[in-house]
Parts: structure tokens; sequence; C-alpha cells
């Protein structure tokens, strides 16, 4: 394998290992002599493939039984509709933390009557609002765990009276959540699971069925939960290399060793972004993403020799989101403690 340190926010790094079974797949899929482009889903090769992603994902989260897992397509943000679609009868709460929030309470205001419940937008998203209050009255409750974008994560979810629905997209298998605290998880798998492509859907399957509108085939989860994620092709490449990601999750500790290894990364970066009088970070400390850790250097004139050190120590993917500047480091469970010390290297012999 080459030795970049892969640092960019999504598509990005994934398991050496899901990327050797993929390369695999892409010559001989599970002895059948053709490529996994080549087989029909309803072949029992692949529907092997599906049926343990959905046993895996049950297995990590410790679903209990009335939750289904579906693997869909669109992306997260066809996610954004179809949540409304399927769980907005009258009202839903939203919280606002950042663009893609942003984006989905666009998309639920087709649906019925949306109240943001609070808004970082003032701050350019920079820290997680607290103190707000759900309306009672809501279908659902929906929030972003982990802003991609600006760098800021939820540590504690807020207990909510009606269920909760989050975009995990950046912070899916990242760390221990308890499963049962949400109505409804969607995470589109090119961050923390697998190739673009595909997006978990995680469902508690009684939330199913309450609105009073027609909804169309394809935007409807029963639809896919009766048909196993197969009613229409399902993207076989990108649910096979998740599923190699899945079972690397199983057998590296599961959720528990993610979550401490990722706390150790982010832990020695930020304090390297606080000691070093370079750089700053941008999010509030409180609220820093474990995941994607925004930081700016305090004269932006040196940004571009940054970047030009990164890049001689093989580092990519580290410039900022245009809506925050500087630079975000993304360190998803892949990524290594070591490729996390050379960027720690890069900053710290920067002058
Ligand atoms: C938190 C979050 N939600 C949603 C999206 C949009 O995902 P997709 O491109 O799969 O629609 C992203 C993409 O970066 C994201 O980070």
């Amino acid at each position: 394998m080459n030795k970049v340190h892969n640092f960019s926010a999504g598509p990005a790094i994934l398991p050496e290992a899901t990327i050797a079974s993929s390369v695999k797949a892409l010559q001989n899929f599970s002895g059948t002599g053709l490529s996994i482009l080549e087989v029909s889903h309803r072949s029992p090769q692949f529907v092997e493939v599906m049926d343990r992603a959905v046993h895996a994902t049950k297995e990590i989260f410790s679903l209990p039984e009335q939750y289904e897992v579906l693997f869909l397509q669109g992306g997260a943000s066809t996610q954004f509709l179809m949540v409304a679609y399927n769980l907005l009868n009258k009202k839903a709460s939203y919280l606002d933390t950042g663009s893609w929030s942003t984006k989905a309470i666009k998309e639920a205001k087709l649906f019925g009557d949306v109240q943001t419940v609070a808004s970082s937008k003032s701050k350019n998203f920079n820290f997680i609002p607290k103190d707000f209050d759900v309306a009672e009255d809501a279908d659902y409750f929906h929030c972003t765990s982990n802003n991609t974008i600006f760098g800021t994560q939820i540590h504690h979810f807020p207990s909510s009276t009606v269920p909760m629905v989050c975009d995990m997209s950046s912070d899916i298998l990242s760390r221990e959540i308890r499963a049962d605290d949400f109505g409804l998880i969607y995470a589109g798998a090119q961050k923390n699971m697998g190739p673009a492509g595909v997006t978990m859907v995680i469902v508690d399957k009684s939330l199913l069925g309450r609105v009073n509108r027609t909804i169309p085939t394809m935007m409807d989860y029963n639809t896919h939960i009766s048909k196993g994620s197969m009613f229409n092709t399902p993207p076989v490449f990108s649910v096979f290399a998740t599923l190699q990601t899945l079972e690397w999750v199983l057998q590296n500790g599961g959720l528990k060793e993610m979550e401490k290894k990722n706390f150790q990364k982010a832990d020695c970066l930020y304090k390297e972004i606080d000691n070093n009088d370079l750089f700053e970070g941008t999010a509030k400390k409180q609220d820093r993403s474990n995941m994607n850790a925004t930081f700016v250097l305090k004269d932006e004139s040196l940004n571009d020799k940054f970047l030009k050190a990164c890049k001689e120590a093989k580092i990519s993917g580290i410039k900022g989101h245009r809506s925050v500047g500087g630079f975000r480091a993304s360190m998803y469970n892949a990524m290594e403690i070591n490729s996390v010390h050379a960027l720690i290297n890069v900053m710290q012999t920067f002058n």
C-alpha cells in the first residue's frame, strides 16, 4: 500500500482489509470466477453479502428486535426527504448545527411544520446548542451527530420524549451509542464505512405507516424492508465493501475499541493545536469532533506554505472546507495514530 496519510473528509480512508478484499472481489467474487461487478444481485453469493451486512450491523449496534437495517441509494441527502416523507405527519423538531442540518430542514419543510429548536448559525456553527425544548407533540426530533464541515460533534445526545432521528454520516461506527435511544439513524457510507453509493438506514419499524399521505414506492421504507433492500438493483460493490468494513469493526473490538482509538487520535491532535502558538482550533472545546478536527493558522498568509509542508510529508486531504477555511484533519476509524503523529510532526517543525 502507498503510505499517504489520508486526512480526507470523504470519500475517505478505509481499512486496508476492506481495500484488499474489494480488489479480490473485483477479479473473482466468492469463487464464481466473475467480478462482483458482473454477477446478479439475486445470486446466492450476493444475497449472502447483503444478509451478512445486515447481521453485522445488528451485532455491532446490539439492535433490538424491532429495528430493521437497510442499505439504500441516493446518499444521506435523499434521507433528508425520505425521513420526512415517512415520519412527518404534522410537526417535527430539528437542531441546526451546520450545512447538512440546514439542508435536512429545507427538505422537511416540504412535508409539514418544522420547528428549528436551536441553531449555532450565528457563530458559524462552531458549537452545539444545548438548552432547547423539543415540542412534545412533534413526530420526531432530528439532529446531526457530527458536523463534518464545522468540526463539532454531539457528545451527549439530548433526552427526547419523541423519537430521535439522527444523521450519523460522519461518525457512524466511531463510538458506542445506545441504538434504542434513536428511532432512525442514517449514514452515507463514504466516510467511515465504504465507497459512496450506499446509505445505511437503521429504523424502528414501529414508527412506520403512521403518516396520512401516499408515499411513492421508492421513497417508502416499508418497500425496502419488505424486499430486504433489493426492491431495485442495489449498489453491489458498495455493499460488498461496506460489509468488509463492518466485519473489520467486529474483528477489531467493535465500537468500544473504535471509540478508544478515535479518542486517543483526536486528543493528541487537539493538544498540539492548543499548545502550538501558530495554530488555533475553530470549534468550541467541549463540542470538538473526534472525527474532523478543524483549525487555522493564526497567520493566514502561511496557509500555502503549511499545505506544501504537509504534501512533502505525504499528508493529503488536509485543506479546510471553504466555509471554515484553514485546515481539517479527518481521522476516521481506519486511520492509525502514526498518521496523526506525522501531522503533529509537521506542525511542530513548521516555521
Ligand atoms: C453529516 C453529513 N450529512 C450528509 C452528508 C451528505 O451525504 P451524501 O453526499 O451521501 O448525500 C454529508 C456529506 O459529506 C455529511 O457529512
